[in-house]
């Protein structure tokens, strides 16, 4: 089954969510660019205020350093985040934890540290093997599955590092990156897509499906293809993002530049 969007321009509040999302389909929520992290932190802060030892599903990249941000003012505000697990969607292959540009250093500098969860608690699949995949999986589902699971979009339609291709039922694999999204990513090796490894470790959709909740972040004209085919296109593995409108509780916090309509 697929669903429709449903979109609440200009809006955040969790009454406006509330009522949407008695209609099924992708909630769409409009924000102004420096407030899509605002307003997707409140749903996450919501989630953890009933799940405050469960297990957060992280995305990395830019998309929710904002999110990640709010959430740890939040924390400062009372919100209790010290309980949580955080799981990651992905790991570059052939980037040790302990390098900066890896994945599993973003979660522990950006998500772990703000919001005081030790790094024994951080769960960033690594390796590059099947069995190594396998693995992961196995200790997702030893915890009971992820619960909220934040994802970006990447501007091919990808979610995770699954890119275009990747089936509705794949589960945590080694895959190779698609050129467009090795060129995205330079910026984090020297502006040389050549350095930017040329495989990744990532849960698959069917992994990611599996979380409770998804919450979307996206802003800028970059997305705005990707998004378009994601929410309005046909559900497809060309579009990896599109297989969330089988999902029954997703968000989409986006700006106005990230929702226009593809021409
Ligand atoms: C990151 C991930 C990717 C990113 C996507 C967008 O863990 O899984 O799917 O969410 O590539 O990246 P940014 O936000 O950097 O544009």
């Amino acid at each position: 089954m697929t669903n429709a969007p449903v979109s609440v321009s200009g809006s955040g509040s969790p009454g406006a969510s509330a009522v949407a999302h008695l209609v099924r389909g992708p909630l769409v929520l409009t924000a102004a660019t420096d407030e899509v992290g605002v307003v997707a932190a409140r749903l996450v802060a919501d989630h953890v205020r009933g799940h405050p030892t469960g297990v957060l599903g992280v995305a990395t990249g830019a998309s929710p350093l904002r999110l990640y941000a709010a959430l740890a003012e939040l924390r400062a505000e009372g919100l209790v985040t010290e309980g949580l697990t955080l799981a990651a969607l992905d790991e570059y292959v052939g980037i040790d934890p302990g390098d900066e540009r890896s994945y599993h250093s973003y979660v522990v500098r950006h998500i772990a540290g703000p919001l005081g969860i030790p790094e024994s608690r951080v769960l960033v699949p690594r390796g590059g093997t099947q069995r190594d995949a396998e693995r992961y999986e196995a200790t997702l589902r030893d915890l009971g599955g992820v619960g909220l699971q934040v994802v970006g979009i990447g501007r091919n339609g990808h979610i995770g590092f699954n890119e275009p291709g990747s089936s509705r039922d794949s589960r945590t694999r080694v895959v190779a990156l698609s050129d467009d999204t090795r060129a995205a990513n330079a910026r984090y090796f020297a502006g040389d897509a050549d350095r930017v490894p040329s495989h990744a470790i990532t849960q698959g959709i069917a992994t990611i499906l599996a979380a409770s909740r998804i919450v979307m972040v996206a802003s800028g004209a970059a997305k705005a293809w990707a998004l378009d085919a994601a929410l309005r296109g046909p559900v497809t593995a060309d579009v990896p993002a599109s297989f969330l409108r089988t999902h029954p509780s997703v968000t989409v916090v986006a700006d106005d530049e990230a929702l226009r309509p593809a021409s």
